[in-house]
C-alpha cells in the first residue's frame, strides 16, 4: 500500500469540478485517508513547489495555487502515486492522454486543475507538509478484496 498527495487546485474548485476529480481518482479504487478544504499560504506553496524556484513560471504558479481555496487529499492504494498520475495525465493537457483529467477537462499547463505527487519520495515529503499525522486515518473498505488481489 502507498499514499499520495492530491490537490484540487483553485481552478478545479472554482469550476465546480471537485466532485468530478475526486470521482475519477476514487472510482479505480484509491481510498481517501485524509481530506481538507483550505486557503494555501504563500509559505506552504513555496515549500511545496520549491523544486521549481527560479523557473519562469514559478511566480505565476505561486499566485495561482494561493489565489482561492483548494481541496487537499491523501489517497491510499497499491501503486497509488503512479495510478493517480495516470488518472491525472501529463502536465500540459495537450500532451495528456484522452480520458485523463487534464486532457478531458483542462486547456493549459498553468490551469491544469489537479496536483499529484510524482514519486513515493515526493509523496512522503508532501504528505508531511500538508497533513498532521493525526489527520491521516488508516481504515479498510469492506469491498477491498474486490479491488486488491
Ligand atoms: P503538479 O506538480 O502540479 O502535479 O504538476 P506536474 O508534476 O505535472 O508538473 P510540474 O513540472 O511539477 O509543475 C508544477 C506545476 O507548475 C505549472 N507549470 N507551468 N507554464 C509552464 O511552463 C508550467 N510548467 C509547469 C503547472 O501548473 C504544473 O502542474
Ligand atoms: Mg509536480
Amino acid at each position: 500500500m502507498e499514499r499520495t498527495l492530491i490537490i484540487v487546485k483553485p481552478d478545479g474548485v472554482q469550476r465546480g469540478l471537485t466532485g468530478e476529480i475526486i470521482r475519477r481518482l476514487e472510482t479505480p479504487g484509491l481510498r481517501i485517508v485524509g481530506m481538507k478544504f483550505m486557503q494555501v499560504s504563500r509559505e506552504l506553496a513555496a515549500e511545496h513547489y520549491k523544486e521549481h524556484v527560479g523557473r519562469p513560471f514559478y511566480p505565476g504558479l505561486l499566485d495561482y495555487i494561493t489565489s482561492t481555496p483548494v481541496v487537499v487529499m491523501a489517497l491510499e492504494g497499491p501503486r497509488a502515486v503512479d495510478i493517480a498520475r495516470a488518472v491525472i495525465g501529463k502536465t500540459d493537457p495537450l500532451d495528456a492522454t484522452p480520458g485523463t483529467i487534464r486532457s478531458d477537462l483542462a486547456l493549459m499547463k498553468g490551469r491544469n486543475l489537479v496536483h499529484g505527487s510524482d514519486s513515493a519520495g515526493s509523496a512522503e515529503r508532501e504528505l508531511a507538509l500538508w497533513f498532521r499525522p493525526e489527520e491521516l486515518i488508516s481504515w479498510q473498505r469492506d469491498s477491498e478484496r474486490w479491488l486488491v488481489e
